[in-house]
């Protein structure tokens, strides 16, 4: 039978660039039936919401997930901040579909390897933040709220089940990679981190093989930006984690070029997921043929190896990218001197002529 996917393109470049995942699954000869459903922007403006109840009852119903991006200067002011499609969107999906775990592998791609900012770019980058993506400030409980015109407090909450499962989820990736772990929080000021690195040590009991070590989240970012090589799995809470997988992304030079997946159970064994890239919606270049598709297609693999049981296409897929950027094609963002500049769905085409 074939495996069911609910595409969510969303807004800005969203929708250009999911157009080139599907063009890429459907040529990997993956078995796949597609259904896309409204989110964010696009669905406020056809629904009044932007997050219909349809979509979640679709995203249930199938096996992953495929999401562009969502929000725009169009959504930004809209009151309440619920029918914005981060806080009113996005937010609520990760949450009401139970994706507590956030994958973003930064890696460095051989074609691209003069393309990070940092001066020790030439160290090969390959790293995956494990972000915890439904708890914490984010989502604590009283609720964000302004008080007066001059006071507004945010809560951070998390309990130990949900540190403990996180810390599992990157405890395994970590076997399947070098067993070493990085776990990054602020347990030199905040009582969250106190529990999570406490949590965190007695997780390791259970992973002897799998060294672990504590980092405050300040001097995480300045080591990588320092060297971001030494890296391997870091392991983290939902907002550090927003911002810590945004510095090592860019530290590969590539953003538009980096995937993830949210998970709902631990990585290793076959499970429900939502993919999307980690760049935004990008609204300044929608619609021009300028969006890079490659971090679409990107997570479109990971789609195919975490909750499709399909690792052969996305090897397949994988390879594809890399062929295409060896033959210097470059979309906008990535184009330099002697390379060729290609538009979004030329890239997808560049990317299903190199399927082998
Ligand atoms: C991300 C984004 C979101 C987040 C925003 C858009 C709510 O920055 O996925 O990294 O902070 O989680
Ligand atoms: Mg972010």
């Amino acid at each position: 039978m074939a495996w069911k996917v609910t595409v969510l393109p969303g807004d800005g470049i969203g929708p250009e660039v999911t157009d080139e995942a599907v063009k890429v699954l459907k040529a990997s000869g993956a078995d796949i039936e597609f259904e896309f459903a409204l989110v964010g922007g696009a669905a406020y403006d056809a629904s009044g919401h932007p997050l219909p109840e349809e979509t979640v009852e679709a995203c249930k119903r199938c096996d992953a997930v495929l999401m562009g991006a969502v929000g725009g200067p169009r959504w930004d002011k809209l009151e309440p901040v619920t029918l914005r499609p981060e806080v009113g969107a996005l937010l609520p999906l990760r949450r009401e579909l139970g994706l507590f775990a956030n994958l973003r592998p930064a890696k460095t791609m051989e074609a691209l390897v003069h393309a990070s900012p940092l001066k020790d770019g030439r160290n090969l980058i390959d790293l995956v933040v494990v972000r915890e993506l439904t708890g914490g400030i984010y989502f604590g409980t009283p609720r964000g709220r302004r008080d007066d015109g001059n006071t507004a407090f945010d809560t951070c909450v998390y309990s130990r089940d949900e540190v403990r499962r996180i810390a599992e989820c990157g405890f395994q990736i970590a076997r399947t990679r070098s067993n070493r772990i990085v776990s990054v929080d602020k347990a030199n000021v905040l009582e969250t981190s106190r529990l999570w690195r406490e949590v965190v040590e007695e997780t390791a009991g259970v992973y002897q093989d799998v060294s672990l070590s504590h980092l405050l989240v300040d001097n995480c970012a300045m080591q990588i930006v320092r060297d971001p090589s030494q890296f391997d799995v870091i392991l983290t809470e939902n907002m550090f984690g927003d911002i810590l997988s945004d510095i090592a992304s860019m530290a590969t030079g590539s953003l538009g070029l980096l995937p993830s997946a949210s998970l709902g159970s631990a990585a290793g064994t076959r499970t429900f997921g939502l993919y999307e890239p980690v760049h935004g919606s990008a609204p300044d270049i929608a619609g021009q043929g300028r969006a890079n598709p490659l971090a679409m297609i990107l997570s479109a693999a990971m789609m195919l190896r975490h909750s499709l049981d399909s690792a052969d296409h996305a090897d397949r897929i994988e390879n594809a990218v890399e062929s295409a950027l060896c033959e210097r094609l470059r979309t906008a963002d990535i184009f330099e001197n002697d390379t060729k500049l290609v538009t979004t769905s030329e890239m997808g085409d560049a990317v299903v002529a190199k399927l082998v």
